[in-house]
């Protein structure tokens, strides 16, 4: 972004991309890489670092329109969650979760997550995803039968016949795209919640 004085006095102009991996982004989840960082170092160059594999990206000012973007390491090691021996390594999750949220949700939550006001709910809003997962794990089994007051013209349909280990990766997926809370299903609880149900 041009600036003159303190201002900015022109339109954006890119410098460098390709941070994603994709081209255009439909859907979150879809990303190879996801820009996480920024520094800057002594000599002004910026360092842009992903989340998926680790890379790092050096951006130089040359003085040309064009920077000289160039790869220079890979001290970011793989992001793990540890402690639970039923919780595969996130990345995992994100790819599998995002894939199913394509095939099972979107068509009633949207691409963004946001639902059509009166026919399902916005995920972006919801307490539930954000903070009961034993409701979530419930609903995505049940369906619409669990709720007794409801309010919305369509129906969440009764998923069951997804896998322990699905329905954690897609109410994951869902809680970390559109509600901003940290991946907390396992399957085991969907398994125990399964059992409790008789489903
Ligand atoms: C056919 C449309 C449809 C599909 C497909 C669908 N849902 Fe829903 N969903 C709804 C509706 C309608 C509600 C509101 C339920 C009610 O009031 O009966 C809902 C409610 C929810 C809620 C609770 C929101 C809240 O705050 O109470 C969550 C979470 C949710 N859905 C997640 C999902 C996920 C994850 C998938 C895919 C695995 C999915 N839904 C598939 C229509 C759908």
């Amino acid at each position: 972004m041009p600036f003159e004085s303190r201002y900015p006095s022109g339109r954006y102009e890119e410098f460098a991309d390709g941070f994603k991996g994709t081209g255009v982004l439909l859907i979150p989840g879809s990303v190879t890489y996801r820009p996480t960082g920024l520094a800057v170092g002594p000599d002004g160059s910026l360092y842009i670092f992903e989340d998926n594999e680790g890379r790092v990206w050096k951006v130089e000012y040359t003085g040309e329109l064009n920077a000289n973007t160039s790869y220079v390491g890979s001290p970011i090691p793989r992001r793990k969650i540890s402690g639970n021996a039923s919780v595969f390594e996130s990345f995992e999750y994100d790819q599998k979760g995002s894939e199913l949220y394509n095939l099972y949700c979107i068509a009633c939550h949207q691409v963004d997550g946001r639902g059509v006001s009166n026919m399902q709910p916005s995920l972006q809003e919801s307490e539930h995803l954000k903070n009961d997962e034993d409701y979530t794990i419930r609903l995505i089994i049940q369906g619409s039968e669990l709720i007794e007051n409801r309010q919305y013209n369509n129906i969440m349909p009764n998923l069951s016949f997804l896998s322990d280990q699905e329905i954690s990766a897609v109410i994951n997926y869902s809680k970390t795209c559109f509600a901003s809370s940290a991946s907390s299903v396992t399957r085991d609880k969907v398994a125990a919640a399964r059992v409790s149900l008789s489903k």
